[in-house]
């Protein structure tokens, strides 16, 4: 598309399968919770398995963040926010898309989709900590989704992110079935 522009920092637009991610989909309790964030400057650790839905609530809640909140907002998946910081180190000095300073810069609401799945490296924890720690010291809200309960998160990437993450965050478990499970097959199977 002509009128994409190559240097953009900001995050990709929302994929098709979340466009008809509706405000009225989330649960009451994150709808809650979201509405006071302005106030509260805390974010939230959605938490739950496979299909149950944390990601159509994070862009749910993404596509209404100006409207409900009046605040800007950023969302990556965490695997391809790292992928990008990682490429970007190869990209000549023109064109760089300075994600990682542009986060660190960054001063609204933050979503961190599917946090913690990935290898742990020492690189991958430093650059958790750096965005974190900036955001735990300016008082930043950050939304994460996450396959893994508080506990696991822990013992995947240490106590020194995990206890910056907990302070600033109410705790939503998200529960239900494996909605892809169940899209497709009769309601008797389902
Ligand atoms: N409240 C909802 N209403 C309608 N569809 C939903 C809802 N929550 C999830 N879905 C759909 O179910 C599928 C799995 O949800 P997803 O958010 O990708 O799960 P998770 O991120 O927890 O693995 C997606 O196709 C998603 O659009
Ligand atoms: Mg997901």
């Amino acid at each position: 598309m002509s009128d994409t522009i190559p240097y953009s920092t900001s995050a990709p637009a929302v994929p098709a399968r979340y466009e008809k991610a509706k405000y009225e989909d989330v649960q009451e309790n994150i709808r809650g919770m979201f509405e006071k964030m302005r106030e509260t400057r805390k974010g939230m650790y959605i938490y739950g398995g496979a299909g149950t839905g944390k990601t159509h609530t994070a862009y749910a809640l993404y596509q209404n963040t100006f409207d409900k909140i009046g605040v800007y907002r950023r969302f990556w998946n965490v695997t391809e926010l790292l992928r990008d910081i990682r490429q970007d180190m190869d990209r000549d000095r023109y064109e760089k898309r300075r994600t990682e300073d542009d986060l660190m810069e960054f001063r609204g609401v933050l979503f961190l989709d599917d946090f913690g799945a990935e290898k742990m490296t020492d690189w991958v924890l430093e650059t958790f900590y750096l965005i974190i720690n900036k955001r735990y010291e300016n008082m930043l809200p950050t939304i994460f989704t996450s396959n893994f309960t508080i506990k696991e998160l822990a013992e995947r990437i240490g106590d020194r992110i995990t206890s910056r993450l907990v302070e600033t965050c109410d705790i939503v478990p998200m529960e239900g079935a494996d909605r892809r499970l169940s899209i497709n097959l009769p309601p008797h199977q389902a």
